[in-house]
């Protein structure tokens, strides 16, 4: 077996990883047991995977907990996951913040209740000067909303004449999503069998590493982890270019094509 110690020298650098937790229900529905209960049982596998990637020294674990969509769920699963997200950092924000962690929460905060938004403030001002790993929560979170909201954020800037359109770039753009200020995620897994972002992160997954496994979110271990970041140590990152290997051919490409200009050119 490997250590998370070796996990972490097989790596460099270590990535951002982002994942799309899935599949609570299914498992509740394996067990015999209610939606709620798999959600708990979800909220143990978070805590078990924070404890991980702390271990491993990733410097970002991103966490899909609440899509802007899931608030079309029955009334009482929603409220449930409200309650459970204010139940986890109740239980939990004191050890987070001993641990180092930073911790910050994304997502869409207009609708969102009082006493949520107060909780978001506490538990990012209780971390904010922590360095050790930066934990960001995706909560009431999609990716459409937010380039709708940074488009909209340009938009004023423009009107105020604190921005020309002519100087908007990629960067202008990155600056004005919710994730502003972060590097994008190098590897994005999602759980449960399902092989698709569900509106997560569609403008920053641009060049992350995908990862798909069949567990359900609740059974997602260390072990599981580090399946996933192994599988990443594999992967060429070449971001649209080519690889090094490839460049040392480029003399044959070279030839290749010269030949191949010339005869266009004769013909
Ligand atoms: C997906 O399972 C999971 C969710 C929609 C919520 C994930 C949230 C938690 C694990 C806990 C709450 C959050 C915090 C921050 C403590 P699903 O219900 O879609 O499963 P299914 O697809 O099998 O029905």
């Amino acid at each position: 077996m490997t250590s998370p110690h070796e996990i972490s020298e097989m790596i460099e650098p270590l990535p951002h990883v982002a994942i799309i937790m899935d599949g609570n229900g299914r498992w509740a529905k394996s067990q015999g047991l209610s939606r709620p209960e798999g959600h708990l049982a979800g909220v143990d596998a978070i805590k078990r995977i924070v404890k991980a990637a702390v271990t491993r020294n990733l410097p970002i674990l991103t966490l899909f907990a609440f899509s802007s969509e899931n608030r079309l769920r029955p009334k009482t699963e929603v409220n449930f996951l409200f309650n459970l997200m204010h139940r986890y950092f109740d239980e939990n924000l004191k050890e987070l913040a001993e641990e180092g962690i930073n911790i910050k929460i994304i997502g869409e905060t207009d609708e969102l209740p009082n006493a949520t938004l107060k909780l978001i403030d506490h538990v990012q001002n209780a971390t904010r000067d922590n360095d050790k790993m930066i934990l960001q929560i995706a909560f009431n979170y999609g990716s459409h909303e937010e380039i709708v909201y940074a488009a909209k954020s340009i938009a004023a800037d423009v009107s105020e004449n604190k921005l020309s359109p002519s100087d908007i770039t990629k960067e202008t753009f990155e600056a004005h999503l919710r994730t502003a200020g972060l590097p994008n995620p190098d590897l994005i897994i999602r759980t449960s069998g399902e092989y698709r972002l569900s509106n997560f992160m569609l403008w920053q997954a641009a060049y992350a590493e995908l990862y798909f496994t069949d567990v359900y979110w609740p059974d997602f271990n260390e072990r599981e982890l580090d399946l996933a970041l192994k599988e990443y140590a594999t992967r060429e990152r070449r971001f649209g270019r080519i690889s090094e290997d490839t460049i040392s051919e480029d003399k044959q490409d070279k030839g290749f094509i010269s030949k191949f200009s010339l005869k266009k050119a004769t013909k």
